[in-house]
């Protein structure tokens, strides 16, 4: 039995879905217990691309079974929308191979006209949100608020808790200038898509644990990334959960004792969406990779920040998820560059940092302290095996990991999954 917890040590956006696909060929069953539809997963697959946004990536192997964890929140309508194009794609989902859990919280549509309608009262101090309903949905659960996904198999109860909820928030989703929740339109279309999901919904807790009693393999896809953690994160310009390894535990009722590895996913260089401190961004290199065709997001289509490698974000995520391993994605993006560099230390008011500041005002005056590595000039997405890899490449991979005190286990140089190479 080996439980592995895979986790984004940046901004979200790090590959996670691709090191996933890879690893779950190994494994029995793939656990997201984190987040909502704010996250999207792009997996490439004999030439298909699949996006997922709820469901784990396990779910393209046929015989893997796939948990949404008690620490998710689910939108019922975008989880059937997401379950069509899947399907529409040739891949199978049923009760069989997913299961959702029933105390999961609900994203209704109230939490999507709020979250809008705090956006906009936010104004220039807005987070930049994915406009998902997630912060909302995930302040009533920890409000003792929130609808659970328990209620998709009881209707009757569910209409109730739903009419009561839109009534007492529909006055400030109006009064923010938002567009009002059409109530017969919504309340009927969660009905509808509670009688589709009611056969998946079960205790996943037990899921997990009865699966590890006969000897299986766990592997647990976190979201989103460990600076967007509610706790750890670059607070509050976050998401509202738990991204970091303790959430994959208490998302899904699998106690810490049982995990065995932790793999941090990051980019061979930065980036982020949304608004919020970023010491390394660099334009130059966004425009760079925006021109050839990357890092726009997979749920908002919006064009992402980017910058150079920012190693005190990466110490700092290695230590707090407890990561043995890093998998590093992406460094076909920095095939074309003369120069590469690397933040190794941050300088703030004379002294300089190992880790970052806990508040975003300190954050946003960190500069970065750099060192420059000579790029390699070469394209690396066909190379079949590490050793073939330039020395260039070699030694600012090899940098990455003397500054992080994580070992280099898996290498991404394309989107494919036969682009993952093993270290
Ligand atoms: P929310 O999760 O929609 O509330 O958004 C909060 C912040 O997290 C915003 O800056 C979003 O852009 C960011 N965010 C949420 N999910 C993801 C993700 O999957 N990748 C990258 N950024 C994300």
């Amino acid at each position: 039995m080996s439980n592995t917890i895979v986790v984004g040590a940046q901004w979200g956006d790090e590959g996670k879905g691709k090191i996933v696909d890879f690893l779950t060929e190994k494994t029995d069953v793939v656990v997201r217990a984190a987040g909502g539809s704010n996250a999207g997963h792009t997996v490439i697959n004999n030439g298909t691309k699949y996006i997922l946004h709820l469901i784990p990536s396990g779910v393209l192997w046929r015989e893997k079974l796939c948990i949404i964890g008690n620490g998710v929140v689910i939108d019922p309508m975008g989880l059937l929308e997401e379950m069509a194009k899947l399907r529409g794609q040739g891949v199978h989902i049923s009760p069989q191979n997913l299961r959702i859990s029933e105390t999961a919280h609900l994203v209704m549509p109230y939490h999507k006209a709020l979250d809008r309608a705090r956006e906009a009262r936010r104004g220039a101090n807005a987070i930049g949100t994915t406009g998902r309903g997630i912060g909302p949905a995930y302040a009533d659960k920890v409000e003792r608020n929130g609808l659970r996904a328990i209620l998709l198999t009881r209707p009757q109860e569910l209409e109730k808790q739903l009419r009561l909820r839109i009534d007492s928030n529909q006055e400030f989703i109006v009064a923010s200038g938002v567009e009002p929740i059409d109530v017969e339109s919504s309340v009927a279309a969660v009905l509808k898509a509670a009688e589709e999901l009611a056969p998946f919904i079960c205790n996943t807790a037990v899921a997990c644990h009865e699966a590890i009693a006969q000897g299986k393999d766990l592997l647990f896809e976190s979201a989103q990334g460990t600076y967007l953690d509610i706790d750890h994160g670059t607070y509050p310009f976050v998401t509202s959960s738990n991204t970091t390894t303790g959430g994959a535990c208490t998302g899904s009722g699998v106690p810490p004792r049982l995990i065995n590895r932790v793999v941090a996913v990051c980019k061979a260089y930065t980036t982020r969406v949304g608004s919020g401190p970023f010491v390394t961004e660099n334009e130059e290199i966004g425009d760079m990779l925006h021109n050839m065709g990357r890092e726009f997001g997979a749920t908002t289509g919006r064009a992402r920040r980017c910058g150079w490698l920012d190693a005190v974000l990466l110490r700092y995520a290695v230590m707090i998820n407890g990561a043995d391993e890093l998998a590093i994605t992406n460094l076909d993006g920095l095939d074309g560059l003369d120069e590469i560099k690397i933040c190794t230390a941050y300088r703030l008011d004379g002294q300089t940092l190992q880790y970052p500041p806990s508040t975003v005002e300190d954050l946003e005056r960190c500069e970065p302290i750099y060192e420059s590595h000579p790029g390699w000039k070469q394209d690396l997405s066909g190379m079949k095996r590490f050793c073939d890899l330039p020395e260039k490449a070699k030694s600012y991979l090899k940098r990455i990991e003397e500054l992080t005190k994580a070992r280099l286990s898996l290498l991404g140089i394309g989107p494919a999954r036969e682009q993952t190479l093993v270290v």
